[in-house]
């Protein structure tokens, strides 16, 4: 049984894929896309009203997340949406505000990502990081710091576990599914 609420801006309601998990805690406003399989944990704010957030399928969006974009201006036609690819973490408390992520990505509690900086592939971003605007992360490395640094290659488990990381989620949220349901 559903028990979240969407928020229409304008008329635009957000679109939430199949098996998504929503905390009803969550506030979810605008022209926002979720992907199947996803999940928006408890205090989650994204609000889609001055451009469109994206969220990727199997993607966790974890506790007291806030989730914003920039409008279209003379300077930036395109404002700066937010876009996050699939079977990213983002971790608890983070401010992900006009970037875009693509997958397997774990951005650690705290962080803050600013308008235009883009992560790449497979990039895994420590808890407390500051990724300036415009900044682009590489694919493989990771990034701690204020501002942040690249700090070195990632290794092979920490590839894996950025993988495995959304697998967790992707459990954790159908028993919480399961729960609803009962
Ligand atoms: C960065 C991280 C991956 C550890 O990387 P690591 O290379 O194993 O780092 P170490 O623990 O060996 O510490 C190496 C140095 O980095 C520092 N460090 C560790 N984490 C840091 C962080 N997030 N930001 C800045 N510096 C950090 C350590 O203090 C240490 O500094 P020192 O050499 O001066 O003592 C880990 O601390 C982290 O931030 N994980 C994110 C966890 C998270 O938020 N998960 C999401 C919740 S579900």
């Amino acid at each position: 049984m559903t028990q979240y609420k969407l928020r229409s801006y304008q008329g635009i309601t957000p679109k939430v894929g199949e098996k998504v998990y929503i905390d009803p805690s969550a506030v979810l406003v605008g022209d926002i896309t979720i992907g199947d399989d996803a999940s928006i944990w408890p205090l989650v704010a994204a609000r889609g009203d001055v451009n469109k957030i994206t969220i990727g399928a199997r993607t966790n969006v974890q506790d007291g997340t806030v989730l914003h974009v920039t409008r279209k201006s003379e300077h930036y036609p395109d404002g700066f949406p937010l876009a996050i690819g699939e079977d990213v973490t983002i971790g608890h408390k983070c401010m992900l505000h006009g970037c875009t992520l693509g997958s397997r990505i774990l951005v650690g509690m705290g962080a803050i990502i600013m308008d235009g900086a883009v992560v790449q592939d497979d990039v895994f971003i420590g808890a407390g990081t500051l990724v300036p605007p415009n900044k682009v992360l590489e694919s493989g490395y990771l990034y701690v710091g204020n501002p942040m640094k690249k700090s070195r290659p990632l290794k092979e488990s920490e590839i894996n576990f950025l993988k495995q990381s959304a697998v967790n989620y992707l459990q954790l949220k159908d028993e919480y599914l399961a729960d609803m349901a009962d």
